[in-house]
């Protein structure tokens, strides 16, 4: 069936779609090239490359990695979460793409997500509760990516992720809570995560920041707008490209990036788990995004007896290890280390009311935070003469991890 490609107002593509598969077959005509998603290229013939643009939306989908998909699949007798994206015209919350059958003279202020109610079904039976009778597919959760169960509802016309954790510990929705505090403390720009409980699980609480005016583009494709030459490290590559873009004050942002994670030693920033906000409109670059995802960190999967704050931590994107990553940090002014006083109280507090949380286990990881924090303001200090990256980049074979 023929669909539009919709970029808020602006139709960009002409395709068809196989919606039993949910598969993009072919773009039949591209009317504005510049408002496609970004990173999908032009072939010779100035088509949308068809694998390229089949990516992009397969990736649009819930992920094969999500908790809990089998129940999934089975509670909605479907065989792949691509088959739902045509339910619900492919919308989402991170940013204004749609595709608009071309049977139905539908507009985007009718349809978008930010502006008009949306169906729960599709969230609830994510976290294993169907409705009765027939599910309402029109919902945001079908372009939900991650692989942490979530579902997308509207509190006072506020658009709220809901967020889970993982077993035994449930510690990533708490782990954000106290990440959105650090960041609270030191001034960055980010997503604030609260807490709530659903069912005897702590769930993170979190605000859209796109708006009907912005797109999140994730900084993978922004790292692939060039090939990496073999020279210069993972960091200088995505920098260049953040530069080339002209995407303002991306360094600076990375600099915050980079000590939030080594003070909450974050095991997961891969390229998805952070990038960057553009006019949708005017498609003009506004900068890197809010700092979000940050709930895999802070030992979440270590028993406590494991917990080392000082042995050296596995790292994304740039190296594999924090304490190698952090030097990447090129100014350490900003961080104003007398407001991360008292943190490690706060971080007890929030961990408290988690009977997922024994009592030993909520010391060791307070203790663990306080010397990231010292460990920290130690390096700052011997780092603060370094104000550039090495030349000599001794880690050229390090693969970046999606
Ligand atoms: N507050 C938000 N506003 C807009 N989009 C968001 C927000 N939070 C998350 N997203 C989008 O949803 C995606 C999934 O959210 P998130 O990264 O928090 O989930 P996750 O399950 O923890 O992911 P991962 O698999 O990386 O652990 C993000 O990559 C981002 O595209
Ligand atoms: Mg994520």
């Amino acid at each position: 069936m023929e669909y539009t490609l919709m970029h808020k107002n602006v139709a960009v593509a002409e395709l068809e779609i196989f919606e039993d598969t949910g598969t993009i077959l072919k773009t039949i005509e591209l009317m504005r090239p510049e408002h496609l998603p970004f990173g999908i290229r032009l072939t010779p013939q100035g088509k949308p490359e068809t694998r390229a643009i089949n990516d992009w939306w397969a990736d649009r989908a819930i992920p094969s990695t999500r908790q809990g998909l089998r129940d999934f699949l089975e509670l909605l007798h479907i065989f792949s979460t691509a088959e739902l994206l045509p339910k619900c015209y492919g919308l989402s919350l991170s940013d204004q793409y749609w595709v608009r059958p071309s049977n139905k003279p539908l507009e985007w202020k009718d349809v978008n997500f930010f502006e008009n109610e949306f169906s729960e079904d599709v969230g609830n039976a994510l976290f294993g509760r169907a409705a009765d009778g027939e599910l309402d597919l029109m919902s945001p959760d079908n372009t939900s990516d991650g692989w942490l169960k979530k579902k997308w509802v509207v509190a006072d016309r506020k658009r709220l992720l809901l967020k889970g954790g993982s077993g035994p510990a449930y510690q990533e929705p708490l782990n954000e809570v106290i990440a959105s505090a650090i960041m609270r403390r030191l001034g960055i720009a980010h997503a604030p995560y609260t807490l709530t409980w659903d069912n005897d699980q702590p769930l993170s609480v979190c605000e859209d920041f796109i708006t009907p005016q912005t797109d999140l583009v994730s900084a993978w494709h922004i790292r692939e707008t060039g090939k990496k030459p073999g020279h210069i490290s993972e960091y200088q590559h995505f920098l260049a490209r953040c530069d080339a873009l002209g995407i303002p004050g991306a360094r600076e942002s990375l600099d915050r990036m980079l000590a939030v994670d080594y003070l909450i030693v974050n095991a997961d920033r891969h390229y998805n788990n952070f990038g960057a906000v553009r006019d949708a409109e005017t498609l003009e670059w506004l900068g890197l995004a809010p700092i979000f995802d940050c709930g895999t960190s802070l030992w979440y999967d270590q028993y406590p007896h494991m917990i080392r704050p000082r042995a050296e931590q596995k790292s994304k994107p740039f190296r594999g290890k924090h304490g190698e990553q952090i030097e990447l940090v090129t100014d350490f002014g900003w961080l104003d280390f007398p407001a991360l006083r008292g943190v490690d109280e706060e971080y007890s507090e929030i961990l408290r009311q988690s009977p997922y949380i024994e009592d030993n286990r909520r010391d060791v990881l307070c203790y663990a935070l306080r010397e990231r924090v010292a460990m920290l303001e130690r390096l700052a200090l011997s780092l603060t003469a370094i104000v550039s990256e090495p030349e000599n980049d001794d880690e050229d074979d390090w693969e970046p991890e999606l």
